[in-house]
């Protein structure tokens, strides 16, 4: 065969391929992301089947039923939660984040759990030697966990030990950047291995019947190396997130197959591994401080659980310039709407002031439900009027001003009555023949249809022309 190993160049950001090397990829754009992989697999590689081997494969109906796949509960409830009730037998689950955010934290703790519950689990780390791991583990008090440890990233051996015990209930890959086959000249991490070594793996997942977990790293930009080749290749995607310097790490499910997205599990570092936190909504409040101007509840859902965080927002006067708009959790291109709509709307103008927005704790929100508390903060940084510490506020605010209706008021509602809040401030539901919304027991509604309505609740009318007449 003239199987000819010709050098081709493949950018790691999009999996588009060049015949020659540049500084930046003509498909997507990304600067110095083509890397030199050998195209064809060497002789021995992925073997074809000999013709005879071929058979056909099974047509079924649309109507019947399969039992659903077994679960089993890793007993961290944070993590089941997440996974949609626990790891499917059979299924590929990738857990990606920033390196040193704690992922091989997280799945000793999981694998030691499942282990010490019977099961069998077995963690392959391809980063760090047995020893780090077993003093990782007894750092954790878990090295007397019955987990099976090996430290390797030859994918042919691995695949070897794996087929030996079929009767593996979970392995975990630490990290897939590292795993290599012989079959491709690539070096580990780059897009043809990691493929190649994903695929492989949720291949013998599939066949034996574990559950499998693969640990990646995201490169800066956020996408995980071996640009989301991986994503449609496993049935869950977790990110392992949380900002440095923060005690909180948030797991939250960005694809899964057996559950619902969106999810989060909301963990606490301490010295000895991750702690589940079960009511994050106290957690995020711990250290909020009432009576100061700037500061608005938000009452949140994160996948079907509510929670409850702190929005801050400052206002700084700008020394000349371009206005600085600087935001920690939220994002950027909803504020400059807001505000926008705050001046066109409501006649606040803070185009003469930095602004400064924060979500406390260092989640990151992605619902326009935030933007009334969003609003809240700023009008209150505004008025320079503290909100009323009791008070949470959820809505979407429209271009026009408008408070518009967001989903799960009453959960919403729910979890602020509970965490002992006595008012919510919420988009006016119209009598559209709809049911009225039956608040908590102890809670005051406060149903508002414009942002003018808020600006009202803080007199702000008169006071925020004072800060604009006085030039910086
Ligand atoms: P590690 O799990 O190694 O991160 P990753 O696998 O994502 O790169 O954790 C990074 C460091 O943080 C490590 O030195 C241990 C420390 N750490 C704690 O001390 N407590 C914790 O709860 C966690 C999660 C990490
Ligand atoms: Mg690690």
């Amino acid at each position: 065969m003239a199987g000819r190993d010709r050098a081709r160049f493949v950018c790691q950001a999009c999996g588009a391929v060049a015949a020659k090397w540049a500084g930046r990829c003509e498909a997507c754009g990304a600067w110095n992301s083509l890397v030199e992989e050998v195209a064809t697999p060497r002789p021995g590689g992925l073997a074809r089947p000999a013709r005879g081997a071929v058979r056909g494969v099974d047509l079924v109906g649309l109507a019947g039923t399969t039992p659903p796949p077994p679960r089993r509960a890793t007993g961290i409830a944070e993590f089941d939660r997440v996974l949609g009730g626990g790891l499917v037998a059979g299924s590929a689950v990738l857990v990606g984040g920033d390196p040193g955010i704690g992922k091989s934290t997280l799945m000793l703790q999981a694998a030691a759990r499942l282990a010490a519950s019977g099961q069998k689990v077995i963690y392959i780390t391809g980063e760090e030697s047995v020893e780090q791991v077993r003093l990782r583990a007894r750092r954790l008090g878990l090295a007397e966990a019955p987990v099976e440890l090996a430290a390797a990233s030859h994918l042919p051996d691995i695949a070897a030990t794996l087929e030996a015990r079929p009767e593996t209930g979970l392995v975990v890959i630490d990290s897939i950047q590292t795993m290599w086959l012989d079959t491709f000249d690539a070096v580990p991490g780059t897009l043809t291995q990691v493929r190649a070594a994903g695929f492989e793996l949720v291949r013998l997942a599939k066949t034996l019947g574990f559950a499998l977990v693969l640990v990646g790293h995201v490169t800066k930009d956020g996408a995980i190396a071996g640009p989301r080749v991986l994503e449609h290749m496993v049935d869950a995607v977790l990110y392992f997130e949380g900002e440095r310097g923060h005690q909180f790490r948030i797991l939250r499910g960005v694809k899964n197959r057996f559950g619902a997205t969106d999810e989060i599990g909301v963990f606490e570092m301490t010295d000895h591994g991750l702690a589940e936190v079960a009511n994050p909504s106290a957690l995020f409040l711990a250290e909020r401080r009432g009576h100061i101007a700037g500061s608005a509840v938000f009452a949140g859902i994160e996948g079907t659980r509510p929670v409850l965080l702190e929005v801050q927002a400052l206002l700084a006067p700008n020394a000349g310039g371009t206005p600085r708009r600087a935001v920690l959790g939220w994002d950027a291109g909803r504020l400059a709407m807001l505000l926008a709509v705050l001046e066109s709307r409501c006649g606040l103008r803070l185009s003469g002031n930095d602004v400064h927005l924060n979500i406390a704790g260092g989640l990151r929100i992605n619902e326009p439900a935030a933007d009334l508390a969003v609003a809240a903060a700023l009008v209150s940084a505004a008025s320079e009027t503290p909100t009323r510490p009791d008070t949470v506020y959820f809505g979407e605010v429209g271009l026009s001003g408008e408070i518009r209706q967001v989903a799960q008021a009453e959960a919403r509602l729910r979890e602020a009555a509970k965490l002992g809040f006595a008012s919510a401030c919420l988009p006016l539901r119209l009598a559209r023949g709809g049911k009225r919304l039956a608040p908590p027991e102890g809670l005051q509604l406060a149903e508002i249809g414009h942002l003018g309505d808020l600006l009202a609740s803080f007199a702000v009318a008169a006071k925020t022309r004072k800060p604009d007449k006085t030039p910086a």
